[in-house]
């Protein structure tokens, strides 16, 4: 079993000089964790989705770069800066489309040129800043984001965007949260998120856990519930916004959008800023991570198709900025963005 916080989930922490991660591929039938030692098995955590979610995996990188470092210092006290560089890359890539990962692996790496001797308690102190500053921006948001929601809202959410996706609380289920706790929010339906399930077991999970009621559909009963006026706002986080608006995020969420336009329904984004990447000019040049076709092709380890048939397995899509309400951050909101409005929320 894992340690649960005053606060709630935390999908990482750092315990006893070691790193701790819930083990999100079994929840939730299984509430284990898994200890790591090695940034290298961090590196492979990440990967096979022991961890997931943009700013927990940046978050679970971060703590990585400690153990690379200690690691480093104890085999070469003198070059550990240049030792430590196989594994940094090792983390770079464990997956790609989530900025945060790379945001938060040059956060740490800043920290290098001001350290003298044994790097590990400074590096210890940044990836727990890095961890609570991504909890205190889940909080913020989700007060802006609450304060955009009507009363009596009933809202939909899809993949899994909580506590377990960020350093607590969550991106789209910590607006979820704080609208509820404000008693704004009437119903809350999550997508189960083919093929990797993060709506049914782990966004279902972490909202049952809070006595929050949630109804499930299958992702394909999304535009159904939008025709029938069931819904009101549908609620998401990212994994990469570009310098123009457009957001990458799991699969499904631009069918989302586009049902959202034609039904007349809102669409908020909600993401830390360690999500904008200014660098990337539209989303055409995100890089989606592609994923094994077995996690289409089974179930539960079970196989669902004929031997023999293929599969297609993209892990995220690109919904356009024109399809998008409002993008809150912990810096404030964007309605209808652009390049423009999020350049000005980022200098603010
Ligand atoms: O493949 P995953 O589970 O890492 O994908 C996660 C998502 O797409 C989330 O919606 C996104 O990372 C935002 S999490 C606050």
């Amino acid at each position: 079993m894992f340690k649960i916080f005053e606060d709630g989930l935390r999908p990482v922490y750092w315990q006893n000089d070691q790193l701790h991660l819930i083990d999100q591929r079994k929840l939730p039938n299984e509430e284990t964790v898994i200890i790591l030692e090695k940034a290298p098995d961090v590196a492979v955590a990440i990967k096979n989705m022991v961890v997931r979610g943009a700013p927990a995996i940046g978050i679970t990188a971060a703590y990585g770069v400690v153990l690379a470092a200690r690691a480093a210092y104890a085999a070469s006290p003198d070059h550990w800066q240049t030792v430590i560089e196989t594994e940094m890359q090792q983390l770079a890539e464990a997956r790609p489309t989530a900025v945060n990962l790379a945001w938060a692996l040059e956060r740490m790496k800043a920290c290098f040129s001001k350290i003298t001797g044994n790097p590990v308690s400074i590096l210890l102190e940044e990836a727990k800043r890095i961890h609570q500053e991504d909890i205190d921006a889940n909080h913020r948001m989700g007060d802006l984001g609450a304060a955009l929601l009507p009363s009596n809202c009933r809202v939909l959410t899809h993949c899994n965007a909580g506590a377990l996706a960020t350093g607590g609380y969550g991106t789209a289920l910590g607006v979820i949260r704080s609208a509820y706790a404000a008693g704004k929010i009437n119903q809350v339906y999550a997508d189960e998120t083919r093929p990797w399930l993060q709506g049914a077991r782990l966004t279902a999970y972490e909202l049952l856990q809070d006595n929050i009621p949630v109804t499930l559909l299958a992702d394909s009963a999304a535009a159904a519930l939008m025709q029938q006026k069931r819904v009101d706002w549908i609620i998401v986080g990212s994994d990469r916004i570009t310098a123009n608006g457009d957001v990458a995020n799991k699969i499904g969420t631009y069918n989302l959008a586009v049902l959202a336009r034609q039904h007349g329904i809102k669409l908020m984004v909600v993401a830390p800023i360690s999500t904008v990447d200014m660098n990337l000019a539209d989303g055409s040049q995100i890089v989606i991570e592609e994923r094994a076709t077995d996690e289409v092709l089974t179930i539960g380890g079970d196989r669902i198709a004929p031997s023999g048939a293929k599969a297609w397995n993209p892990s995220f899509d690109v919904t356009p900025a024109s399809f998008v309400d409002v993008i809150v951050t912990e810096k404030g909101v964007v309605e209808k963005p652009t390049r423009e409005g999020l350049a000005e929320l980022l200098s603010l």
